[in-house]
């Protein structure tokens, strides 16, 4: 303010309106631009002490905590003193960073999507980063096949990541010992065969995403089992340069007249792909799922019954924008073999060690990066609880885990 005032009367100080004719006026005019300058420079000086001391305090705080700064930091990230009042829990520290410990949060989709929707600018990771596959469980409630689960799991903690979205109001009750054990995340009500069904799909992704450990995701059902053990399951998702979304093209009423001519232009039929909702996909596109605004307006909108959201969104999207990323097929086997809206589901009777066998030898040859594999499936459904006791009997000799 004073420095401001001081320029303008400089400005007035030198122009020549100043004259040798009448040189009184002058003197005047000089020693009345001096007292202007003079209260100018006491006002401002006035009022700068009078911001410093409303806004002092603050900011010796901030140069306190400036200077603090350096000594947590080599005592190690895990001190929260720079950050009054910091419970251990909530420290900005690394790890909380990178992987959150506690799965409840109270962050609405929005909020989450767009957290979820992050990615490091930088190549490389300030840690030794171990990839691991998240494993997202879409369930209505219980877990009846668990133990199966937690069999597969077993031994193999630092490589994975469990994610169950449950209906709003159950709660999973397993033992603390179990990998299953506070993996819950907030869930909201799901209504099969509408877009509330995608979105369950993308809270799982965005709840997953929150890890940067994450890499690969797949999404499960409490019907679904595995049918190869961890550690081939892990080295095919991680090792794979495409993701495993359905998507294919079918002129059938269930497939391509699900289309509707109201998404036409930003979607046009030729677009229009359809895939199993059990989808498996890698970190980027797990992104950019979450990210997508556009294309999921239009599906919340357009594809209402008889179309499934769940069935034609990210089959259509990605056969737009990423194809070249997506082997086009599944990784988890169903039996469509009778037509109906579901497929067929096994309980006790059905399951036998040739049956397992031969959901594992089903298709022989698959293409795999650039090559082939005998391995097509890694997972299976639809599994009804009954299963559960002969299957735990067939792991260790079909399924070797
Ligand atoms: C955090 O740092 C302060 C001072 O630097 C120290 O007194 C305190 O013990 C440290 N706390 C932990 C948990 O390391
Ligand atoms: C996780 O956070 C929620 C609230 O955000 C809290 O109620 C709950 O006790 C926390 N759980 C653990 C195990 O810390
Ligand atoms: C949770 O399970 C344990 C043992 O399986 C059982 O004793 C307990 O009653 C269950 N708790 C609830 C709330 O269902
Ligand atoms: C798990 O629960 C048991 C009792 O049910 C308790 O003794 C034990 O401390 C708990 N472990 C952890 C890691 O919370
Ligand atoms: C996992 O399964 C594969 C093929 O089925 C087998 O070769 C491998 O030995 C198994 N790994 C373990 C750790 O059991
Ligand atoms: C999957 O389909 C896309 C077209 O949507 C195609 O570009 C891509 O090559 C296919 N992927 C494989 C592995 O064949
Ligand atoms: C399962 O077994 C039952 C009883 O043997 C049989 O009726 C049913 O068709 C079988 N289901 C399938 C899908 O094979
Ligand atoms: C599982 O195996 C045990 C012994 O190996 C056998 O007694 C039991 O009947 C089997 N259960 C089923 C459901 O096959």
């Amino acid at each position: 303010m004073a420095r401001c005032r001081v320029g303008r009367e400089e400005q007035e100080k030198s122009p020549g309106s100043i004259t040798t004719k009448d040189s009184s006026i002058g003197l005047l005019r000089l020693i009345s631009v001096l007292i202007i300058f003079v209260v100018g420079v006491v006002i401002g000086l006035s009022s700068s002490s009078h911001i410093d001391r409303y806004f002092g305090l603050p900011a010796d705080q901030l140069y306190k905590d400036y200077a603090m700064a350096p000594t947590p930091a080599t005592t190690s990230g895990k001190n929260c003193t720079v950050v009054l009042k910091c419970e251990e829990e909530d420290c900005l520290s690394m790890d909380n960073f990178l992987s959150p410990k506690n799965l409840t949060h109270g962050m609405t989709d929005e909020e989450l999507f767009w957290r979820a929707s992050m990615m490091p600018k930088k190549a490389d990771y300030p840690y030794d980063r171990v990839p691991k596959v998240a494993f997202m469980f879409l369930t209505r409630g219980p877990l009846p096949l668990l133990p199966l689960w937690e069999r597969f799991f077993k031994g193999n903690e630092k490589l994975f990541s469990i994610y169950v979205h449950a209906l709003p109001g159950y709660k999973l009750n397993v033992s603390n010992t179990s990998a299953f054990y506070g993996r819950q995340i907030p869930s909201q009500h799901v209504e099969w065969g509408t877009v509330s069904l995608v979105d369950a799909e993308r809270r799982l992704l965005a709840n997953a995403l929150l890890d940067f450990s994450n890499e690969r995701f797949v999404l499960l059902s409490e019907s679904c089992i595995p049918i190869q053990n961890f550690s081939t399951v892990y080295q095919y998702l991680t090792g794979s340069s495409h993701s495993f979304v359905e998507s294919f093209d079918n002129p059938s009423k269930d497939a391509r007249g699900r289309y509707s001519p109201w998404m036409w232009p930003t979607i046009r039929r030729s677009d229009w792909r359809k895939g199993s909702q059990w989808f498996e996909m890698n970190r980027v596109l797990a992104a950019i799922m979450v990210s997508d605004t556009k294309y999921y307006t239009i599906f919340r909108k357009d594809c209402t019954p008889s179309c499934y959201p769940d069935e034609h969104y990210y089959p259509t999207f990605l056969h737009m924008f990423y194809g070249s990323l997506n082997a086009n097929r599944t990784v988890t086997w169903a039996d469509w073999s009778v037509r109906a809206p579901h497929p067929a589901a096994f309980g006790k009777a059905n399951i036998t060690e040739g049956f397992v066998q031969s959901i594992r030898n089903s298709v022989t040859s698959c293409s795999y990066n650039s090559g082939k594999t005998s391995v097509c499936y890694l997972f299976a459904r639809k599994f009804e609880p009954s299963a559960l006791e002969p299957l735990l009997n067939l792991t260790s000799s079909v399924m070797k885990f």
